[in-house]
């Protein structure tokens, strides 16, 4: 595993997880592929721990040439595949690319591997997966495993779940040897603001309105980004070839606890906000269409093979985020200039407010 691959390296989880390679023993070297979407920047690579043993290549997934060719030049042993559209809104408003990108992308990564196939060794494809291809849970249902049946409901879920598909037919039908990680709601440093946990946390500390969608009373797992590296990392090293594990965070807090709790967090370590106490700007929107009730991930798996679990609790990793995004300010203005990301907050906004109360 000495030449290692990350799509979606200039992303949230993808530069988290680069920085998580680059500090492990013995070695590797890390290319990181990206297209520098709107959600990607290179700066997010910069600094690096060990910044000799990486290089960056801008680039699409869906290049198969480029994607081959980086794989002989750089004798690449291993993928880790998190390049994607990501944010749920955006497929509702716009589909195409997320089809495009996480479906067809995907499928050209796949190839490309078969093509550069050496025998007997073939490219290792790590594969970073949602929980959401599982769909939505009543309140008293109990967790997502790895048996539990597809169901996506989203056209981003949706187009995560043919992804997998994907990975799993190639690795049935061509022998690929291949590893997926199903994970729930990641949150800490480098995320965009699009996500609940650093928009919320942005918008509080302007003063402006903190959209909650619908009743606010959706449940998610949230799991500090750190915690997710490291599983990914324990796959890598000791997963089976073939095997699926769910990635959890072991908490199950619902949006409008999350963002009281954010609030909580900002009147104490950030005081001079325009409006305090941050919980006045609470403001219940439309929801979303089609919104997934409740996510909640057994990561009885992973713990059991692997021994892997969360180290951070809600209250220390959201603690660590919130302290990261108030320090890093020049961060969240260079990438809020960045493309047209304050129109489309602007959109997406407008499309839900109407606000129908104020809730403290
Ligand atoms: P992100 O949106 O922050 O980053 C995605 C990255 O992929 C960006 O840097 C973008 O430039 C790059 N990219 C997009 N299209 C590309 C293409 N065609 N070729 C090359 N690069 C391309 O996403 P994230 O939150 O870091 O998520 C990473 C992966 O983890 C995704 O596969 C996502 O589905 C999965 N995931 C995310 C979460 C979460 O809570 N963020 C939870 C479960 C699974
Ligand atoms: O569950 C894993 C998924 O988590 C990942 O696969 C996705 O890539 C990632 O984007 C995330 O999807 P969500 O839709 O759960 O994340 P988001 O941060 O957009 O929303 C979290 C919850 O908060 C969700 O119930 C919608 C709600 N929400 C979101 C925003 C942006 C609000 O109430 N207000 C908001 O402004």
């Amino acid at each position: 595993m000495k030449n290692i691959l990350v799509t979606g390296a200039a992303g949230f989880i993808g530069c988290n997880f680069v920085r998580h390679l680059l500090q492990q023993e013995p070695p590797v070297t890390v290319v990181s592929f990206d297209a520098l979407t709107y959600a990607g920047r290179e700066q997010n690579l910069t600094p690096l721990p060990s910044a000799n043993r990486h290089e960056f290549i801008r680039g699409d997934i869906g290049d198969g040439a480029l994607v081959q060719r980086v794989l002989r030049d750089h004798q690449i042993e291993t993928i880790v595949h998190f390049a994607a559209e990501s944010h749920v809104d955006r497929s509702i408003l716009g589909p195409g690319q997320f089809v495009q990108t996480n479906i067809v992308g995907t499928f050209s990564l796949l190839e490309a591997c078969r093509a550069v196939r050496r025998p007997p060794s073939a490219v290792r494809f790590h594969h970073i997966s949602t929980d959401e291809v599982f769909g939505s849970l009543h309140a008293q249902e109990p967790a997502f495993t790895e048996k539990t049946p597809y169901a996506p409901r989203s056209p981003y879920s949706a187009s995560k779940a043919a992804s997998d598909h994907l990975v799993r037919a190639y690795a049935h039908t061509y022998g690929l040897p291949v590893t997926l990680t199903n994970c729930s709601n990641n949150y800490g440093p480098y995320q965009f603001p699009e996500k609940l946990i650093p928009l919320i946390i942005l918008n509080a500390i302007a003063g402006k309105p903190l959209p909650v969608y619908g009743d606010g009373l959706q449940v998610r797992d949230w799991l500090y980004v750190e915690d997710h590296c490291e599983a990914i990392w324990q796959v890598l090293q000791n997963g089976k070839l073939g095997e699926t594990y769910n990635v959890g965070g072991e908490n199950q807090p619902t949006n409008l606890e999350i963002v009281k709790s954010i609030c909580a967090l900002l009147d104490e370590l950030h005081p001079q906000s325009p409006t305090t106490p941050h919980e006045k700007l609470i403001t219940s929107v439309t929801d979303r269409p089609g919104h997934d009730r409740r996510y909640a991930m057994d990561i009885t798996k992973i713990r059991r093979e692997l021994g892997w679990r969360p180290q951070y609790t809600l209250a220390t990793g959201l603690r660590k985020t919130v302290q990261w995004y108030l320090a890093h300010l020049d961060w969240v203005a260079a990438i809020s200039s960045q493309g047209n990301y304050q129109q489309w907050v602007d959109k997406n906004y407008a499309q839900r407010s109407a606000p129908t109360e104020g809730k403290s």
